[in-house]
């Protein structure tokens, strides 16, 4: 795996449906993989090919009970990765008290080795806390206006950086995403 992200790193993954998210971060996990356990939250049952140590596929009536629970378990065992689909059903604002197990990963985990991976469709609808908390970002295609401002506003520095990078957002590539880290971009890189 090319990119330098440690297992007790927070991650997240980010770009409309099909653009190369679930495959990306399947790379991820097997490069993890040889390191540590790992969990998965898959409510659509997209991470078939990869060994967890608990994989949660397919809930419905008890998604955040079920979600809170494995993020409970993650964060008890110490040095894992945890990697959640939907990410943006649990950390957005108000949600802190429903899946607080979650929360305290995504803010403590590094102390006990945990690092999480953050999937969504929609990073207008994370939490700017839990953002603010991300060690990496992988940007894949957005054509959604209040995700592609979110993240212009995030990675420009003036008012026509903004403007450019709405267009590049709006055009990565398929299979292709920004790395976001340190403060530095590269891109657009594929696994
Ligand atoms: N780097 C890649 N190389 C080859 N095929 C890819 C790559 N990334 C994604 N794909 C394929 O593109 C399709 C959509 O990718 P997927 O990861 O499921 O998208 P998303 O999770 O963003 O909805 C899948 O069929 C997947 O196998
Ligand atoms: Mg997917």
């Amino acid at each position: 795996m090319r990119l330098s992200i440690k297992t007790s790193d927070v991650v997240v993954a980010t770009g409309q449906r099909g653009t190369g998210k679930s495959f990306a971060v399947d790379e991820l996990a097997k490069a993890f993989g040889a390191h540590v356990p790992l969990y998965c939250y898959d409510p659509l049952d997209q991470h078939k090919g990869i060994r967890f140590a608990r994989r949660v596929v397919g809930t419905y009536e008890s998604q955040s009970a079920d979600f809170d629970a494995l993020c409970k378990l993650s964060y008890a065992s110490g040095n894992n990765h945890l990697f959640a689909e939907e990410a943006n059903l649990f950390f957005r604002d108000g949600m802190e008290y429903h899946v607080p197990h979650a929360w305290e990963s995504v803010s403590r985990g590094r102390n006990r080795g945990v690092g999480m991976t953050l999937i969504t469709q929609r990073v207008a609808e994370l939490s700017k806390v839990v953002v603010g908390r991300a060690d990496h970002m992988l940007i894949f295609r957005h054509s959604w206006g209040a995700d592609v401002h979110t993240l212009a506003k995030m990675l420009g520095d003036d008012a026509a950086s903004v403007r450019e990078w709405r267009e590049k957002i709006k055009t990565v590539p398929d299979h292709h995403f920004y790395w976001l880290h340190d403060g530095k971009v590269e891109g657009p890189i594929k696994l």
